[in-house]
Parts: structure tokens; sequence; C-alpha cells
């Protein structure tokens, strides 16, 4: 699987498979790194000045000290060296190589790299989703590798036969496991709307962006969980799987419909965005 995948960790670019990293590392002992995935089609990035402004985010939020400039570059890197038209970038960065496991870094640590280019054909398939709790910490907005909470959940649907989850905090719709949740309610387009308990998804940034210049009907809010029960719709939003539509809530029991029109003109306008 990871044979041949083209990486770089620390500036050096290497196979995938001949990267080692130290048990000190920050990333390894404690979850303290953040990371994105760009994506790209038919050799063009989609949105990648967003997700390096997310990065930049992510890092004020951890404090992590990060060289954006180097990054741009490891990751042009990495793109111009691939004979790869569809797929994606991970890259990572954690507060660096500690000397000791201490919950208190040291103040003079460096931060440490990681990134690799993975192809990937962006086919979006009808997904089967699980709703349950919300069990995350409360700084969801931050993208980082502290993924115990959705990593738990989705496996448990998983068990299932799931593909994705929906997820709630007090009842309070949040957003899946690894994307951002939309459904139509009453011929209206809703979205969570951004807190610190959802990450302000790039794919749904330019969903929304489409939905508001064709001026169709939108609603940005809390919603209740119990407001799915009379969706007509519902989709995912996230850099690989685009706008995926889901075809079964299992604790739901109810029927969605994927020829929905309004879902049908996202998905539309969502592609036309990314292949301009
Ligand atoms: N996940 N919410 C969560 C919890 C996510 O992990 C993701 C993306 C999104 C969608 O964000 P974006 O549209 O910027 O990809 C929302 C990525 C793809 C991942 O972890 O693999």
């Amino acid at each position: 699987m990871t044979k041949n995948i083209k990486a770089v960790y620390q500036g050096s670019f290497n196979d995938l498979d001949s990267i080692k990293i130290s048990p000190l590392s920050r990333a390894f002992l404690f979850s303290d790194s953040i990371y994105e995935v760009i994506p790209f089609q038919n050799n063009s990035f989609i949105c990648s000045e967003e997700h390096f402004e997310r990065l930049i985010y992510s890092a004020s939020q951890l404090r992590i000290p990060i060289n954006i400039k180097e990054i741009r570059d490891e990751i042009d890197h990495l793109f111009k060296n691939s004979n790869c038209s569809n797929g994606y970038i991970y890259y990572q960065v954690s507060r660096g190589v500690d000397k000791i496991r201490s919950h208190i870094y040291n103040s003079d640590i460096q931060c440490e790299t990681f990134g690799y280019l993975m192809p990937l054909e962006f086919v979006s398939k009808p997904l089967k989703v699980a709703v349950c709790e919300d069990i995350r910490w409360g700084r969801c907005d931050i993208k980082t590798t502290s993924l115990l909470g959705n990593v738990l959940q989705m496996n448990t649907a998983a068990d299932q036969n799931c593909d994705e989850i929906i997820m709630h905090h007090n009842n309070i719709i949040t957003e899946g496991g690894a994307s951002n949740i939309f459904f139509v309610h009453e011929n209206t387009i809703c979205t969570p709307k951004l807190s610190n308990k959802i990450l302000p998804g790039i794919t749904r940034a330019i969903l929304i962006d489409a939905i508001k210049d064709q001026r169709l009907p939108f609603q940005e809010s809390d919603f209740n969980i119990n407001i799915l029960k009379d969706a007509s719709c519902i989709w995912f939003t996230s850099s690989t799987k685009g706008v995926a539509p889901v075809e079964e809530v299992i604790n739901l029991d109810k029927k969605l419909d994927l020829e929905n029109d309004l879902m049908k003109q996202c998905q539309i306008l969502y592609n036309q965005r990314v292949t301009n």
C-alpha cells in the first residue's frame, strides 16, 4: 500500500516506506500536531491557498511556529515531481521531537514536518451512516491529528457496515467523522454554523459560496438532531469525498432522496467550481 508513495520528512524527500521517526516525536506521544489534506484534480490543486490559511490558523492556535514558505515549497516539489493527475497531499506539522516525554514542551523545540502524495480517483458513492454522540474535545475548529473521538465513533459505525457518522453534541448536529454535513429540510439547504465544535471545511466553504451566488434557499444555524427525521436528503463534504450523498441512516429508519433537486444542483455547482 505505501510502496512507491513519495514523501518528505524534515525537508528530505524519500519513499514513505523509508522514513523513520523518533518515538519522542510529540506527534507520536501526544498527538501534538496539525495537518492538512490538499486535493488536486486534473493536475491542479483545489483551493490550496485556503488550506495554507487553515494550516496557519491551526498552528497559531497550538502556538507551533511554522515556516509556511518551506511548507509550500515542499508541497509543490511533491506535486511537480509526481506524474499523478488526481490525488491529495497529506501534510503534518508536529511541535517537534522533544528531549524527554513531558506534557510541558521544551521552549526551544523545532517543529517536525512530514508529508506525502497519495493518488486518488475522486468518485463519490452514496454513503451508509450512523448517528452518534460527538465525544470529541472542545476545539474541533483546529485541524489537529488528535482524532481519537472520530476514530472510536467511526469504527463503531464501521462494525455496522457504515461508511461515515453524523455526530451531535447535546442533540445539536455537529459534523461527520471526517467531513461536514448538509441536508435539505422544507426545501432549504441547511448546514451547522461554524463554531469551535466543527472544522471549518474548505469544501463546505466552496459549496456555500456557490449556493449563495446562485441564491439557493440556505440556512446556517444550530440544528437539533431530530430535524433529520424530516430531511429529504443528506450529504457530506470533504476534500477527498467532494459532495457525497447519504443513502441510508441506520438509526433513523428513513428513506433519503438521492435524486433531490437541491442536492443535485449542489453536486453540479461544486464540480463546476473545482474543475474551472
Ligand atoms: N477530513 N470535518 C472533519 C472532522 C474532517 O476531518 C474533515 C476533512 C472535514 C472537511 O474538511 P475539508 O472540506 O477541508 O476537507 C470536516 C480530511 C479529508 C481527513 O482528515 O482526511
